[in-house]
C-alpha cells in the first residue's frame, strides 16, 4: 500500500540533473514524461514513469490523483525572499511612477528605512500574522519552499525578533522555510555605520547563528562599501556561517567577485556584473540569482545578462526576491514569464532555474527541486498541457494543485 499515485502527468517534466544543478544546454532538454505517472510513500518518491506500468505496479494506493493531462512539475524554489515585514510601500512605487529612483528615495531616508520602523514597532505576533497569508499566498502560487532573510530592523535585538518570528513561521505552514540573517541591509539611521558593524560583528551574527546558517549584505552604493562587505561576510565565515551576497543591484561594486572569492553559495541580483567576475563565480559554482521582478516592477530596463551566463555554463537561479519595496509578487509564474520575456529565457530554461537550480542556491538540490526516486514529494500541477504556456498565460495563476511531502496542501 502506497501514499499517492499520481497519474496521466502530460507531460511530467523532471528536471533530474546529472550533477547538482542544471547549466548551458541541459537547462532547455529537461528530462520530459509523457502521460506519466509518480508514487509517494513516506513523504518521498518512490517511483516515476509511464502511468500504465506505475498503475499496474501499484495497485493498492491510499489516494490517486488523475492529473488529466496537465503539467507536472517539481514544487518551485523561491530561493530569495524578504517576506517577514511590517507596513506597506505602495506610495514610493507612485514616487518612482513620478520619476524618483529606488536609490534615491532610500537615501532620503524612505525604502527600507520606512520598513525598519514599521518592523521595530511591531511584536513578534504582529509580525508572525503578517507574514501567515503571504506565505498562504506563494503556495497558492506553487512555491513549496522559500528563503526568507531578516534585514529590516538594523539593530541587534529586532532583527533576532526577525529571526524568532522565521523560526515559528515553520510550524504553522505547509512549506519548507529556510532563514538568512541579513543584519547588513543598509546602515541604520541612528547609530554611526562603524559602531552598527562592530555591533553585528560581535553580537548579531553569534546570536544569529542560534538560528540560521546563511548571512547576507547588501553591497551597494547607499548600503555597505565592498571593503565593509568583505569585513562581515569573513567574520561570518569564521562563525561557520555560509554566504550570499546581494551584488550588483545598480552598481559593480565587484561584490560578485568577492562572492566568488569567498566562496559563496549565490551572488543575487546582478543586473550590472563583469565578465570577469562571471568566470570566478564558474569556478566557485556560485549561483547567479537572478531576480527579474526587480527591474520591472522599479521601471528599469537594466536586466541580468542571462544568456551570457547560460553560455559561460554559470549555474543560474530564479527567485522573486518578494519585498515590500522592490518586488512584491507571491508569483514565480510571474518571474519566469519575466525570464522569458526580459532576459530572453526559454520557457524550459526558467522552469529549470526555479526549480533544480534554486533548490542548489539554498543548497537543497540533493532533497528537493525535481521529480526523481528519493526526492521529498514535493509536486505541482498546472492547467496547462506544456511548458511553454507558463510564460505564454503570463499574469495567471495557473496551479491547480500543490502536494508538499506528499500531501496536499492547496
Ligand atoms: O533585494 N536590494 C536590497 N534589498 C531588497 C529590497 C528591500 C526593500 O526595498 O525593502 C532587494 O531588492
Ligand atoms: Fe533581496
Amino acid at each position: 500500500m502506497i501514499d499517492l499515485l499520481i497519474v496521466h502527468a502530460s507531460p511530467v517534466i523532471t528536471f533530474a540533473a546529472k550533477s547538482a544543478a542544471l547549466t548551458g544546454s541541459d537547462l532547455n532538454t529537461p528530462e520530459l514524461i509523457v502521460d506519466g505517472a509518480i508514487a509517494i510513500q513516506d513523504e518521498k518518491i518512490i517511483d516515476i514513469g509511464k502511468s500504465d506500468i506505475l498503475q499496474k505496479k501499484y495497485q493498492q494506493v491510499k489516494k490517486t490523483i488523475n492529473a488529466n493531462h496537465q503539467l507536472v512539475i517539481p514544487g518551485f524554489v523561491d530561493c530569495h525572499t524578504h517576506l517577514v515585514y511590517a507596513g506597506s510601500r505602495e506610495h514610493e512605487m507612485m514616487q518612482r511612477l513620478q520619476g524618483a529612483t529606488y536609490l534615491e528615495i532610500l537615501k532620503s531616508g524612505g525604502g527600507i528605512h520606512s520598513t525598519v520602523k514599521a518592523v521595530r514597532n511591531a511584536n513578534e505576533q504582529e509580525l508572525l500574522e503578517l507574514a501567515l497569508p503571504r506565505i498562504q499566498q506563494i503556495i497558492q502560487h506553487g512555491t513549496t519552499t522559500v528563503e526568507i532573510k531578516t534585514g529590516y530592523a538594523l539593530d541587534i535585538k529586532n532583527e533576532i525578533k526577525m529571526l524568532k518570528v522565521i523560526d515559528q513561521l515553520k510550524s504553522f505552514v505547509d512549506v519548507d522555510i529556510v532563514p538568512t540573517y541579513l543584519g547588513a541591509h543598509t546602515i541604520p539611521k541612528d547609530i554611526p555605520r562603524e559602531k552598527y558593524i562592530d555591533m553585528m560583528i560581535r553580537e548579531g551574527l553569534p546570536e544569529a547563528k542560534n538560528y540560521c546558517d546563511y548571512c547576507d549584505i547588501f553591497c551597494e552604493d547607499g548600503a555597505y562599501t565592498l571593503s565593509e562587505t568583505e569585513k562581515i561576510l569573513k567574520a561570518a565565515l569564521a562563525l561557520g556561517f555560509k554566504l550570499k551576497i546581494h551584488a550588483g543591484q545598480f552598481n559593480d561594486l565587484k561584490a560578485a567577485g568577492l562572492a566568488a572569492e569567498l566562496g559563496a553559495i549565490s551572488a543575487d541580483h546582478l543586473e550590472n556584473v563583469s565578465i570577469e567576475q562571471l568566470k570566478q563565480m564558474k569556478k566557485s559554482q556560485t549561483a547567479c540569482v537572478l531576480m527579474p521582478g526587480v527591474p520591472f516592477f522599479l521601471l528599469s530596463e537594466q536586466y541580468p545578462d542571462a544568456r551570457r551566463m547560460i553560455e559561460q555554463s554559470n549555474i543560474i537561479a530564479l527567485a522573486t526576491d518578494f519585498n515590500p519595496g522592490s518586488c512584491p509578487t507571491f508569483s514565480m509564474q510571474m518571474i519566469i514569464a519575466l525570464a522569458c520575456f526580459k532576459m530572453q529565457l526559454t520557457a524550459r530554461e526558467a522552469l529549470s532555474a526555479a526549480t533544480i537550480n534554486s533548490a542548489f542556491a539554498l543548497e537543497l538540490s540533493d532533497k528537493i527541486g525535481s521529480l526523481e526516486i528519493g526526492k521529498q514529494g514535493d509536486i505541482i500541477i498546472l492547467a496547462v498541457d506544456n511548458p511553454e504556456k507558463i510564460p505564454y498565460y503570463f499574469g495567471t495563476n495557473l496551479v491547480k494543485q500543490v502536494i508538499k511531502k506528499g500531501k496536499i496542501v492547496y
